[in-house]
């Protein structure tokens, strides 16, 4: 079944054992934490805190906004985007390792009450219509089949004139990706589409193009420059922690695919029409 092999690939036990142990070694054990410690951590996608950033520009938040996190992992974006814009925001995920480390690592971080977590499926969002000023979600539809269904589960819970930010990785023209990478070790939980199809799919689920840009070239030059960081010195605080030791095969893999033209990145905002 689909959801419990996502499940299965992210978050693997004792997760927040794992993360707690690296802080110590990363000299983060005993003191409070300031949402920025986390980065090299919290940031699960290509581009890292930077393309968070400019996706968070590319919206245009206001402060008290009311902002939607689907896929939230460990609540890295949350974080920031709370701490930087003075927004509300809910994350959900469906690992709940994940959603018990963002909540552990937000507490840290003494943001918790302005960024709340659940454990959800993105494709049945626990909230009334129109609940959302926004909604946001990074690296996440890769691993969702129901593409239809996930647009139009985020277009219901968002009010009328909110818009939906995405960062997203799509299919290339150079073939297949190569297993394992990031958010799959094989073909089985690996749902990319081409751009254009994705944009059909949202359009159909009733979104509008606000802006649609594609950052390959930038994502490109940020894989090549952590793969060098990391095989010059390995960090404490990494994705490894979170994914194990074969993530270093997947983020190489990563690269590869991005340089070959396997996948590409996207970054848009769709509003709901
Ligand atoms: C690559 S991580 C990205 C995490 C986060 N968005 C970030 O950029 O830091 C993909 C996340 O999507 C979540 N996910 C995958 N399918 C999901 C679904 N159907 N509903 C909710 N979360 C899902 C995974 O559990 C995982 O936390």
């Amino acid at each position: 079944m689909e959801p419990d092999e996502i499940k299965g690939h992210y978050g693997t036990e004792p997760l927040l054992a794992r993360i707690d142990e690296a802080l110590w070694r990363a000299g983060l054990g005993d003191r409070s934490l300031g949402w920025a410690d986390l980065v090299p951590l919290d940031q699960f996608h290509v581009g890292g805190l930077g393309a968070t950033r400019e996706l968070a520009e590319s919206l245009g938040i206001d402060a008290g906004a009311n902002v939607l996190d689907v896929g939230c992992g460990l609540g890295g974006p949350a974080r920031f985007l709370a701490a930087t814009y003075a927004c509300q925001v809910t994350g959900i995920d469906l690992s709940r390792p994940f959603v018990d480390a963002a909540r552990m690592l937000t507490e840290r971080a003494g943001l918790s009450d302005m960024v709340t977590f659940r454990h959800a499926d993105a494709l049945d969002l626990p909230f009334a219509d129109q609940s959302f000023d926004h909604a946001w979600t990074q690296h996440v539809a890769m691993n969702i089949a129901d593409r239809a269904g996930f647009y139009a589960s985020v277009r219901r819970v968002l009010r009328p004139d909110g818009c939906l930010a995405i960062y997203d990785v799509v299919a290339g023209h150079g073939g297949p990706p190569t297993f394992p990478v990031p958010w799959a070790r094989g073909p089985e939980t690996n749902f990319l589409l081409t751009p254009e199809a994705m944009r059909e799919a949202l359009v159909r689920a009733g979104f509008a193009e606000v802006s649609w840009a594609d950052k390959t070239d930038a994502g490109r030059a940020w894989a090549a420059e952590m793969q060098a960081r990391r095989e010059a010195k390995p960090a404490p605080l990494g994705l490894h922690i979170v994914m194990g030791p074969q993530f270093a095969d997947m983020a190489a893999n990563l690269g590869r695919d991005l340089r070959e033209g396997r996948v590409r990145l996207v970054q848009a905002i769709m509003a709901r029409a």
